[in-house]
């Protein structure tokens, strides 16, 4: 297995290009079973994730063609041929769950593995079922499959979410886009993502309004066509190599960045100290002062601080001047890059959903592990600030989400490299 070396000190100064959304390239590819006509998408990332996307789409019989290495991603669901997403593809990425809706729009039949547990949280699919149920689909649970069907066709309903899901907004989104009738979906989530579906599904000829907001109408149609779409920017990429200048000192571009993707993120990292402000090509960060201040964190569903920055932004307060505390409040076991912040020095108490993190003077290289996706990345940005080097292993979980990770960091005067099978 791969790792990371860090060498820790010095500014950071230049631009980083931001890729497209890995959160929104996930919920747009299956869009593509809606149509028999392509449904291409533009600044698509180059992650391990979109690749298993690519390959479950794959195993149904769809079309899935990557150009301009890897950005664009031609698909086209004119055959599909199979409508079981098997376990073994399904295991190794809960977003699997989202051919779910599209298949039984398109066909009124589909099997499809539960996800199983995941390391930040238990992450039940039961707001995917219900949602559907309420479209009128029947579902009967067997041998860790959902078996879905709707004999007749979906139908348009009324939806209320008890709490907001991202992903069962998305599946429900999608499905009801060809359900007849009207679709109300109340405490619907109001993530760029979700702004980004709707935008791709009403150029595919949906008819959707109030995404972005709590409540989301859409009013169904007998097929919809063909489109070409660019994939929105990735915020939680943005966010996390915001941070870098901040938790190193220096300046950096981040170029294709928009302040309305990381609001409440920025509320944050100005009471820290950070001054962001918008360019014409993205978005500047830099350190106003020599020390930062500690600031209290909570994360919430969007607009609020997302929770998956919420890692990154612990690196960040490990050496703030002060005490912050961090509540987690959307999955129940996200602090398990804690302990390994501690053995770089860090000194972290963590209660249940809350951890309190006291400023030190200084981290110190180490070898640590990464545990999850968001936790991989925040021990490269601890290591980044600390004295010494610091080893990250278990990098695998890093490719799922972020591109050229090495080479954007390192573009911008990080030392860091990739050590090869280690
Ligand atoms: C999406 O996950 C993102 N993943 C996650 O990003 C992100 O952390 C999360 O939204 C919250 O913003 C993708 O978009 C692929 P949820 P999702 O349904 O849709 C509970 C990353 O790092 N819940 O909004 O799975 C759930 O357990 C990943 O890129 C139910 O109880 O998240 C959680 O506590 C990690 N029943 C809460 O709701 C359900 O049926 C929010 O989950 C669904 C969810």
């Amino acid at each position: 297995m791969d790792s990371i070396l860090v060498s820790g000190g010095g500014e950071l100064n230049g631009q980083i290009p931001i890729a497209g959304a890995k959160n929104a390239c996930l919920t747009l590819m299956p869009a593509t079973l809606l149509s028999e006509e392509p449904l291409t998408l533009t600044n698509a990332p180059r992650l391990s994730d979109i690749k298993t996307m690519t390959e479950l789409l794959q195993s149904l019989g769809a079309e899935v063609t990557s150009l301009q290495d890897g950005q664009v991603l031609a698909m086209s669901s004119h055959d599909i041929n199979n409508h079981t997403a098997d376990y073994d593809i399904v295991r190794k990425m809960r977003a699997s769950i989202l051919v779910l809706g599209p298949m039984l729009a398109r066909d009124g039949h589909a099997v499809v593995s539960l996800p199983g547990g995941c390391a930040i949280g238990a992450r039940p699919v039961d707001l995917h079922l219900k949602a559907l149920e309420a479209l009128g689909a029947e579902l009967e649970l067997k041998d860790g499959y959902v078996h879905a069907k709707a004999p007749g066709g979906l139908k348009g309903g009324t939806v209320d979410f008890p709490l907001v899901s991202v992903g069962a907004t998305e599946n429900v989104l999608m499905a009801a886009t060809l359900a007849k009738g009207t679709t109300v979906i109340n405490n619907a989530a109001r993530e760029p993502e979700i702004v980004d579906l709707a935008d791709c599904l009403r150029k595919m000829g949906a008819q959707i309004d109030g995404d972005g907001t709590s409540t989301i109408t859409v009013q169904g149609v007998d097929r919809l066509h063909g489109a070409t779409h660019p994939v929105v920017t990735d915020r939680i990429e943005l966010g996390t190599y915001m941070l870098a200048p901040a938790i190193c000192g220096g300046e950096v571009e981040l170029l294709g960045g928009r302040l309305n993707l990381v609001g409440a993120f920025c509320e944050k990292l100005d009471a820290a100290g950070i001054s962001v402000e918008e360019t014409d090509r993205g978005l500047k960060v830099a350190r106003r002062s020599g020390r930062i201040s500690a600031v209290d964190v909570v994360t919430e569903p969007f607009p609020g601080f997302p929770t998956d920055l919420q890692a990154q932004m612990m690196a960040l307060l490990c050496t703030a001047d002060g005490t912050s505390v961090l509540e987690e409040k959307i999955f129940e076991n996200r602090f398990m890059h804690a302990p390994e912040l501690i053995r770089m020095g860090a000194q972290i108490d963590v209660h249940g959903g809350t951890a309190t993190v006291t400023g030190v003077d200084r981290l110190k290289g180490a070898p640590v592990m990464a545990t999850d996706l968001r936790a991989s990345v925040s021990l490269i940005l601890a290591g980044l600030a600390a004295e010494g080097e610091t080893v990250v292993s278990r990098v695998y979980h890093l490719d799922r989400g972020y591109e050229h990770v090495v080479g954007k960091l390192s573009g911008v005067g990080a030392k860091i490299e990739r050590i090869k099978g280690q």
